[in-house]
């Protein structure tokens, strides 16, 4: 029970959290009335159910479809907040928030719509909330890599402080290596921008060494599959390059199925910056505090080892570290 209330009570760093997998199903439902559109499920209870999925794509491909009711700028102030509210009931204190512009952009809206109800949504967080948020634009890995470079121009007016201090890579892993994106990845670093990847989740560790020696990334998101090279595991180790791990995410798209609660014992266990996030939280059934006591559950923890991941999320975020996004 004190294991419980320390999770719930220890202030934590979120690093890993898409804005659009934050979209409650009754929020959705909602949007989708407010902007004449038809429901994407008949009832709350209907896409709930519908939430079982076999991998990452057979998510991907509901998820995208969810963004769909995603339509005038409040929708997406209206679903960061519901984020960043939630996240503060869980002690989140700091939030660095990844947003996919390529899929409000292909359902033909522009960055004057979703980006100003992003960052009012971070000013009231902080100022209402007492949380600090920033964002970070993802490129969808199966896109092109003149598409992210157009991205990139298009947040160009939105860099700095509670707007965008960074670029990621999400998506379809599988067949998607991250060294496509080596230019636009160059082109962020001379702007002064974070570098993080999706990584390792699905594919090998291949991936990972890419997104580290092609794009030179801070973070690794999800970086799972590291486990599998002994040369890579010592290589993160020795560069302290954290790990963005999202259990429950994990167990949802059947990452390492059956053999999941070892893996994460063995990551906790291996010295790494291993840091823990809820990835989708509304299609993968929790929160901050949820993902950090299923892993507690699944990989024996106990207080000083949760107190070790709270703490690497502060030190594997932007807002401590060298050269930090809070002085862009
Ligand atoms: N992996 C890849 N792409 C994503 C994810 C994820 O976990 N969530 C949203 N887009
Ligand atoms: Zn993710």
């Amino acid at each position: 029970a004190s294991l419980k209330r320390f999770i719930e009570m220890v202030p934590k760093a979120e690093l890993h959290v898409h804005v659009e997998g934050a979209l409650e199903p009754e929020l959705m439902l909602a949007l989708a009335a407010r902007n004449g559109l038809p429901p994407p499920y008949p009832s709350v209870e209907a896409a709930r159910a519908a939430y079982h999925f076999a991998d990452l794509q057979s998510f991907l491909d509901l998820y995208y479809a969810g963004c769909g009711v995603l339509r005038a700028e409040k929708d997406f102030y209206d679903l960061a907040m519901a984020y960043f509210r939630r996240a503060a009931a869980d002690r989140v204190v700091h939030a660095e928030v990844f947003f996919d512009p390529q899929t409000h952009l292909g359902n033909g809206l522009g960055w004057e719509v979703f980006m100003p109800g992003l960052a009012r949504a971070a000013e009231d967080a902080a100022a209402q909330l007492g949380l600090s948020a920033a964002y970070i634009v993802c490129f969808r890995k199966e896109m092109s890599a003149a598409s992210a470079n157009d991205t990139l121009s298009g947040a160009l007016p939105w860099l700095g402080r509670g707007h965008v201090i960074g670029v990621g890579l999400d998506s379809s892993e599988l067949g998607n290596p991250p060294a496509k994106f080596a230019d636009v990845f160059d082109r962020a670093a001379r702007l002064g921008l974070q570098r993080v990847a999706h990584a390792g989740e699905e594919g090998p560790p291949e991936y990972v060494w890419e997104a580290l020696r092609v794009l030179h990334v801070r973070r690794v998101d999800h970086g799972v599959h590291s486990l599998e090279d002994g040369a890579l595991m010592a290589a993160l180790n020795a560069s302290r390059t954290p790990l963005t791990v999202c259990p429950l995410s994990n167990l949802k798209l059947k990452v390492y199925e059956g053999q999941l609660e070892a893996r994460l014992t063995q990551l906790v266990g291996s010295g790494l910056v291993v840091t823990v996030n809820s990835d989708d939280a509304a299609y993968f059934g929790g929160y901050a505090v949820a993902n950090y006591g299923y892993l507690a559950a699944a990989a024996g923890l106990g207080v000083a080892q949760v107190a070790r991941l709270a703490a690497n999320s502060f030190e594997a975020s932007f807002f401590l570290g060298p050269g930090s996004g809070g002085e862009a």
